[in-house]
């Protein structure tokens, strides 16, 4: 597997990170040579303060023509960039370096003839279909910043993402396809507009990419006078194909919108020069990735995995992708993944420990991989959450490839710590992330930021500044934000807001969140955001919502709801109410069910709500009652209000007046 033709992966893992630090400079640069500049670098980082820093400064480039146009202007314009492969509706296609540079030409200068500019914000809220790739490298191609968001966020979420990121066109189809039902895409964002005040939200064109499958046209909203709504390809017809255009290194690439302590998310602001380095590394150095290989993420283009794995990394490395539209098991069996590496000779799956958890309940024996030719398979990278060690092993034992946990965030764009089978297969460790890469210096801090790093000691996991490149250098419209959300905790370090701890071999583990951030089957979700829905309901006075431990996604929501006085309810009507808020507030995705109702909530003299004690609790995990503790007897009262929760079915469609 080893690799050397990035020049700055050369040497044992050892080698090469202390270079990383040492040498800072002279690393990243010689790193920078994998990217096609138009001006070249010369400087690695401009540190302009503690808090900000910029990367290859007076560099400049353009992402979509070192995705597409290098690699077409290198001879490799019939290669596949891009297969796309839908359980859904059977569709498969591949579409080629030439073709897709030509698609996304064109769409760029659609984006154009709207008026969209090198700066604006495009708003891309598209199902896994080649369109969502095009979208986000036309932009690129003219200099808009993309904003992508998940198909399964609600219109509220989307509203919140259009006020804070202001997109001059949204970019969207008639829906997506879970297999259960068609999800129609365009009344969701009508709602979101509206909520955004309508013509005041600044939205002036929506183009619409029509699905066969799912009902819904941009003609049908032809007589809306907030924005202006467009056929695809009547938005493309006639326009001027655009040529890229040359960007300086810090111009953001894309603002991508994640959960953070309160309701509100951040929108992490990626640039263009570091992302493109630091992402070209870790093809090299993580994944040892690079033309006429092929790489199967399983993710949503929606997440930041999507956003590194599916469409940036793998076409700038000039490798070939596969978008999938489906799900682990069911579309139609367990062994769904397994086809696809199959079909497509991909040498590396990369996907979330939950789809893999998926795949061993329907699938315990691996019956269906018997099915299937796996020789292409050299190693599968999995992230977004824990990955247990037991199906660790069981995947381990049954792929008989490399199975990489590796941590990262949507903040740092891509891996913090990684086992980097491009330059030196390391023993793998069972729980553990393995070891830091280069531009990250990862430490164990107290919670008065004191280094602490130290084999088996606990403790927040901080990385020392200024970050890797490709790592977040903002939080669009505020960099008071940043600095409060990421770099006050701890001064001089960046607050990872996940624990753990090193073993004597510099392996890191993390074992979870230290805020209030949870994570459902790999998807981040705020549990103030869900705190935020429940009490618009009439009945409830206040509640909190805990992560708990789930057999198949890892964690879940579950609710804890004190009522207002006085209030009589039907448990299994408030817990119905409680789920159709959450679905129509923040979506499906967050998949919430579980509602127990209590007398009080646990809470310290001062107010706080004891969070940590009722996950406990729930995960029957042995607790110390605080002795800062209001009273006592409401841990008693919550023992038994467990017998009597509420595990509401999931696709209530009860009705409810938010109070
Ligand atoms: N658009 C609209 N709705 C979506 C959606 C999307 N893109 N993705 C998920 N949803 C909906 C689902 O339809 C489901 O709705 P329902 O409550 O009406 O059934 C709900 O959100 C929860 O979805 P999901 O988390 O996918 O749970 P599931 O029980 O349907 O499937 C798994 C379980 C394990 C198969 C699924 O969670 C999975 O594929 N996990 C992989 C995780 C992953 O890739 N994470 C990416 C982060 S790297
Ligand atoms: P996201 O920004 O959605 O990618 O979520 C990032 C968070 O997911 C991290 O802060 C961790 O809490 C968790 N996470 C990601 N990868 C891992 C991993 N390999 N092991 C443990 N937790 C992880």
């Amino acid at each position: 597997m080893l690799n050397h033709a990035h020049p700055a992966a050369q040497g044992s893992y050892r080698e090469v990170w202390d270079r990383s630090q040492d040498d800072r400079a002279g690393f990243w640069l010689e790193a920078a040579e994998a990217v096609e500049w138009v001006v070249a670098p010369k400087d690695a980082i401009e540190e302009r303060s503690l808090t900000e820093w910029r990367w290859f400064p007076g560099g400049e480039l353009n992402m979509s023509a070192n995705a597409l146009d290098r690699h077409v202007d290198a001879g490799r314009g019939d290669n596949a960039a891009l297969i796309y492969d839908s359980a859904m509706t059977g569709t498969r296609a591949s579409i080629s370096y030439s073709e897709l540079r030509d698609r996304v030409a064109r769409f760029a200068g659609a984006l154009r003839a709207q008026g969209v500019e090198a700066g604006d914000r495009v708003l891309i809220y598209l199902p896994m279909t080649p369109e969502a790739v095009t979208a986000m490298l036309a932009c690129a191609r003219i200099g808009a910043i993309h904003s992508v968001v998940f198909g399964g966020f609600a219109a509220s979420e989307l509203a919140v993402r259009i006020q804070d990121a202001k997109p001059k066109v949204i970019v969207t189809a008639s829906g997506g396809l879970e297999p259960n039902r068609a999800v129609e895409y365009l009344p969701l964002v009508q709602r979101a507009i509206e909520i955004c005040g309508g013509a005041a939200a600044g939205v002036q064109a929506v183009i619409v990419r029509d699905r066969d499958a799912v009902p819904g046209s941009a003609a049908d909203y032809a007589s809306e006078t907030s924005a202006r709504w467009i056929d695809w390809d009547d938005a493309e017809h006639d326009v001027t194909p655009a040529d890229p255009v040359a960007l300086p290194s810090d111009h953001p690439l894309y603002i991508l919108y994640t959960s953070g302590t309160t309701g509100n998310p951040k929108g992490v602001v990626r640039d263009t020069g570091g992302y493109a380095v630091g992402l070209s590394w870790a093809m090299r150095g993580i994944y040892d990735f690079g033309p006429g290989d092929t790489i199967f993420t399983a993710s949503d283009v929606g997440w930041v995995v999507g956003h590194s794995f599916i469409v940036y990394g793998p076409l700038l490395a000039g490798g070939t992708t596969v978008l999938y539209e489906g799900k682990p098991v069911g579309t139609p069996d367990a062994g769904a993944f397994w086809r696809i590496l199959s079909s497509y000779g991909a040498k590396i799956l990369s996907t979330a420990p939950t789809a893999l958890r998926a795949i061993k309940r329907e699938d315990p024996e691996l019956r269906e991989l018997t099915k299937y030719d796996l020789s292409s398979l050299k190693a599968v990278y999995l992230a977004g959450e824990r990955m247990d060690p037991e199906t660790w092993h069981w995947i381990n034992d049954g792929l008989g490839v490399p199975v990489v946990d590796h941590w990262w965030q949507t903040e740092t764009g891509w891996p913090i710590c990684a086992n980097p089978l491009g330059i030196e297969q390391l023993q793998t460790k069972a729980g553990s992330t393995t070891v830091p890469m280069p531009g990250f210096e990862v430490c164990i801090v107290d919670a008065d930021g004191n280094d602490i790093t130290a084999p088996g000691v606990e403790g927040n996991i901080a990385i020392r500044l200024p970050l890797a490149p490709g790592a977040l250098l903002d939080i669009w419209g505020g960099h008071e934000r940043f600095i409060s959300s990421y770099l006050a905790a701890f001064p001089g370090y960046y607050a990872s807001g996940d624990a753990g701890h090193f073993d004597e071999d510099g392996y890191l583990f993390v074992m979870g969140r230290t805020d209030d951030v949870i994570n459902v089957a790999g998807h981040r979700l705020s549990t103030g955001s869900l705190e935020e829905v429940l009490t618009m309901h009439p009945a409830v006075a206040e509640c909190a919502v805990i992560g708990v431990h789930d057999e198949l996604k890892g964690q879940h929501a579950a609710g804890f709801v004190a009522l207002k006085h006085g209030e009589q309810v039907h448990r299994e009507e408030l817990a119905a109410e409680l789920v159709s808020l959450v679905r129509e507030h923040v979506g499906p995705v967050a998949a919430f069910r579980d509602v127990t109702i209590v007398e009080r909530l646990p809470k310290t003299r001062s107010g706080k709500i004891l969070r940590k004690t009722i996950r406990q609790i729930v995960d029957g995990e042995p607790y110390k009652i605080p002795a800062t503790i209001e009273d006592p007897s409401v841990i008693d009262a919550l023992i038994e209000a467990l017998g009597r929760t509420v595990h509401a079915p999931a696709t209530t469609q009860i009705q409810v007046a938010a109070g």
